[in-house]
């Protein structure tokens, strides 16, 4: 089987989309829908946790989208969950089974996964920040007994926006998997944490030397969790955010993703601490 990228690299052009098709539409959330893609015969997409693809519409656009799904679970589809924000997402939205989307990629550098064996786990997410670290959860558990603790501290605005209740309800019933939940407006039956991510610290102990942090989520809460990362003591290299930013080419061409020097398309969205507490931009 021929990988997406190679494919990408050896048409004409690197901006050349590949068509792919949609096999599965499900709706998540009111503003989020879950969408399996297969490539045409004979390619795959040979991804890691932490990247994305950029994802076309004829005649409309074309945007970066994380790989929901884990490679673990490739199968030959994968999976994208898709918020319906603007022109591009709003015609994906309306699409369905059988349609056509392009597909670039998968680019941009994932999470260093084979640095994590060994290590306990604990993942920060708020919001759509699930959609890329799905894809690591998921690889994670498929390969559980090569990690230690596994724990989530997972936010969103509402109980109704948390994103693969499903998933959530699944790995909350296992005792190998610990799962804290904080929404801003609970709803009646609501009886977890309420409040921003940061609440959710006091309810974990972590052993810091042997503890790896996933954060990804909206840029707005990254400062926030760092000071309670750094309470914790977590060493700086054991600390990895996902940094998203508006990107266009996704291949390190146009500059639009820059972070202070950086191009976040190439470098990242994965990012190790250490490598950006000297980008001013970072957390600015
Ligand atoms: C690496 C990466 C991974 C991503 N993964 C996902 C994912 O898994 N799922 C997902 O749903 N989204 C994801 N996104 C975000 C997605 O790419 C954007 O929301 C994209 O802009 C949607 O395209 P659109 O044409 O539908 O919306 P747009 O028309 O681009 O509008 C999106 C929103 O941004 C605003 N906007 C548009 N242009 C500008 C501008 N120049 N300055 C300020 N605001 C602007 C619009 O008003 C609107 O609110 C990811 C982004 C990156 C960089
Ligand atoms: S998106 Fe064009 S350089 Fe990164």
């Amino acid at each position: 089987m021929n990988m997406l990228l190679d494919e990408v690299k050896q048409s004409d052009s690197i901006y050349m989309p590949i068509p792919a098709r949609i096999t599965a539409v499900t709706t998540l959330t009111a503003q989020e829908k879950l969408f399996t893609i297969e490539l045409p015969h004979e390619l795959c997409l040979n991804h890691e946790p932490g990247q994305f693809v950029q994802v076309s519409v004829f005649g409309v656009g074309e945007a970066p989208i994380s790989i929901t799904s884990s490679p673990s679970r490739s199968n030959g589809t994968f999976e994208l969950c898709i918020r319906k924000v603007g022109d591009l997402t709003n015609v994906i939205h309306r699409m369905e089974r059988g349609a056509l989307l392009g597909i670039r990629g998968p680019f941009g550098r994932g999470f260093p996964i084979e640095r994590f064996r060994g290590k306990d786990l604990l993942f920060v997410c708020g919001g759509l920040g699930m959609a890329p670290l799905r894809s690591l959860v998921n690889e994670v558990l498929d390969d559980r007994g090569n990690y230690g603790r596994v724990i989530l501290l997972y936010g969103a605005r509402q109980p109704a926006d948390l994103l693969f209740q499903d998933e959530l309800a699944q790995w909350q019933a296992r005792d190998d998997v610990e799962v804290h939940l904080t929404v801003d407006c609970p709803d009646e039956g609501w009886n977890r944490c309420v409040g921003v991510i940061t609440r959710l610290f006091p309810e974990v102990e972590v052993d810091a030397r042997n503890t790896v942090a996933v954060v990804v989520g909206p840029p707005v809460m990254y400062r926030f969790v760092l000071k309670e990362l750094k309470k914790l003591r977590i060493p700086k290299g054991n600390i990895w955010f996902s940094f998203e930013r508006r990107m266009k080419c996704g291949v390190g061409k146009c500059g639009h993703c820059q972070l202070n020097h950086v191009y976040t398309c190439q470098s990242g969205p994965s990012f190790n601490f250490a490598e950006l507490e000297f980008l001013e931009e970072a957390f600015s």
